[in-house]
């Protein structure tokens, strides 16, 4: 009998490349090999006959892939927390599970996060993009030099309040922020899962807000921690901008079409808000350097790196292993998406 064949769309980290290789004596194991992003056609090719396939989120998974893997296909095992590169309805039809990583990235996304906030209040990029440009010998120390507004004392918005967010507003506490509203897909509801028991043991409000309209007027600090749907597509756009404070910075660290760019690059143009600290933007990783992002001097871009310790990525390649093998053997995953 031929052994069952598994798909990775990465070299994967010690540990988790490891458990594969320990995997070889009873399955097939055909592994992208290159630094670079797997290609679509080689995925398409290599896919036929797959029992497990392993993907990063830059791999679409939809009805073309599972077709071309057939109907012999089990697990698809993620390497994130979102999901959106996924079709579930096509999962789901064919009773192929879902493994993702949801848990081992919190607190380094919301570690993250907090870095963002810094930097966009405080003008971290625009400050070090100065001094590497040797401009600070005309920019000699002053009262108001660099000044931005504080973090003590902010009312902070979360669009989505999921683990991420919650692990972000745990943070915040010891910032001593005034207070904490948050949109759900249940508008004015309390959150479901309090996972840090935060609502009931800060000593500052957390309430549901009744709508983005309230996130973006009563909020200092704004952040995006939704999944994209068709309905947090450009969830913020020039309305939810319009209606944010003066002095008020966007965080996103979710996925990048949740913020509409265009109108994000004229909000900071216009002086709508003070500025944004993103991890993710529409279109990434096509940013070239005369993108008009890139031009506005309160807006800190990093490449998608917020789960990126040594450690969350070795723990989200050993995860995404251990879903994939569990998903062959129909034993329970470390994460499943209920699909
Ligand atoms: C994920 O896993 O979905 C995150 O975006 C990675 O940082």
């Amino acid at each position: 009998m031929s052994k069952p064949k598994v798909v990775v769309t990465r070299q994967l980290i010690d540990e988790a490349q490891r458990i594969l290789e320990d995997r070889k004596g009873e399955l097939e194991i055909v592994q992208w090999n290159s630094e670079k992003p797997c290609e679509r056609a080689w995925l398409l090719e290599n896919a036929k006959g797959a029992t497990g396939i392993l993907v990063m989120l830059s791999d679409q998974v939809n009805d073309e892939l599972l077709q071309a893997a057939g109907d012999q296909l089990k697990v698809i095992a993620s390497f994130s927390v979102g999901t959106d590169h996924i079709e579930r309805a096509a999962l789901k039809k064919r009773n192929v599970r879902l493994g993702y990583t949801p848990t081992c990235l919190t607190d380094a996304v919301a570690d993250l996060t907090v870095m963002l906030i810094l930097m966009a209040q405080r003008r971290g990029g625009e400050s070090m993009a100065k001094v590497i440009k040797g401009e600070w010998p005309q920019m000699p120390w002053h009262p108001l030099l660099m000044t931005g507004p504080q973090i003590r004392g902010c009312t902070v918005g979360f669009l989505g309040f999921g683990r991420i967010a919650q692990a972000s507003l745990q943070r915040l506490l010891a910032f001593r922020i005034k207070r904490a509203i948050y949109l759900t897909s249940k508008p004015g509801q309390p959150v479901k899962e309090d996972h840090f028991n935060l609502v009931k043991t800060a000593n500052i409000p957390i309430e549901p807000a009744q709508s983005a309209d309230q996130i973006a007027s009563e909020s200092d600090v704004v952040i995006v921690g939704c999944a994209l749907t068709p309905d947090t597509k450009h969830l913020v756009s020039t309305d939810f901008f319009k209606k944010m404070k003066k002095l008020a910075v966007i965080i996103n660290i979710a996925r990048g079409p949740v913020i509409d760019t265009d109108a994000l690059v004229k909000a900071l143009d216009q002086d709508q808000i003070f500025g944004a600290g993103l991890d993710v933007i529409e279109n990434e990783p096509n940013i070239q350097a005369d993108h008009p992002i890139l031009k506005q001097p309160r807006c800190v871009l990093v490449p998608h790196i917020g789960s990126a310790t040594i450690e969350t990525r070795e723990q989200m390649a050993t995860e995404s292993v251990e879903n994939l093998l569990a998903g062959l053997t129909g034993k329970e995953m470390v994460n499943e998406v209920e699909l």
